[in-house]
């Protein structure tokens, strides 16, 4: 069992296979007796799973920027203060699909240079970082196409096309860099049982260095 608690999450464009590796990899730990709860953002609590029905759905031009931003970030206060904070200070393992490195990317990038703002606000009000991040990468082009050919109604991101995804690739990569501490870089572009090996190897390594 893990006595510390354990925060890691997992970023990458829209289709790298987040939703599917969160799973594998809450397998993985389970099955080594860890506590683990998997959540995602925007949502994983009451509150924010409402505000994400806001940003995720209806007209993409609903929400200013600097409004989005707002929106993201109160989700995720909520988030953090009712599911994450009390799960780690219990000791379990919290798997988030996505944080605030996507806003990062997608508000901070995507209309104009707002990540001053984003970071901004993060200190203010959120003012923790993941102890591991698994970066997924990919080619935007095939990842466009894994997302697309899932159904459902929150399509605001995947809409903005390959451009964006490129970008937002680039972006991701530099953040990677940026804070290489918790960062993994995880080649996407493999089949699901070896990018899933390949998570698990670089949070086994993680745990090992933490006990
Ligand atoms: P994300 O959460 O990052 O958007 P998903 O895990 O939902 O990505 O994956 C998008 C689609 O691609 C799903 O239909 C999933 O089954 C498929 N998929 C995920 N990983 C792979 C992979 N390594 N190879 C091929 N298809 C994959
Ligand atoms: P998600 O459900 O993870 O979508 P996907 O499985 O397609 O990757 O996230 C939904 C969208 O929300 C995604 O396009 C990225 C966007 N998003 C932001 O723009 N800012 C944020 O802070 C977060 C957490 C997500």
């Amino acid at each position: 069992m893990s006595k510390q608690g354990l925060f890691i999450s997992f970023e990458g464009i829209d289709g790298s296979g987040k939703s599917t590796q969160v799973a594998r990899l809450a397998e993985h730990l389970r099955a080594q007796g860890h506590e683990v709860v998997l959540t995602r953002e925007p949502g994983g609590s009451k509150g924010a799973e409402e505000i994400r029905a806001l940003v995720l759905q209806g007209d993409p031009d609903r929400w200013s920027a600097e409004t989005e931003i707002l929106l993201f970030t109160a989700a995720r206060r909520d988030h953090l203060e009712r599911l994450i904070r009390p799960a780690l200070s219990a000791g379990k393992i919290v798997i988030c699909d996505r944080f605030a490195d996507s806003t990062r990317m997608y508000q901070g990038l995507s209309r104009g240079d707002l990540r001053g703002v984003v970071d901004s606000l993060h200190t203010l009000m959120i003012g923790v970082e993941p102890d591991l991040t698994i970066l997924i990468d990919m080619d935007p082009v095939e990842g466009l196409k894994r997302a697309k050919g899932r159904q459902g109604t929150e399509e605001r991101f995947e809409d903005f096309g390959t451009s964006l995804q490129e970008a937002m690739r680039t972006g991701f990569l530099a953040l990677a860099e940026e804070f290489s501490g918790r960062f993994r870089v995880i080649d996407g572009g493999q089949d699901i049982d070896a990018v899933a090996a390949d998570i698990c190897a670089a949070t086994d390594a993680v745990l090992a260095a933490q006990t």
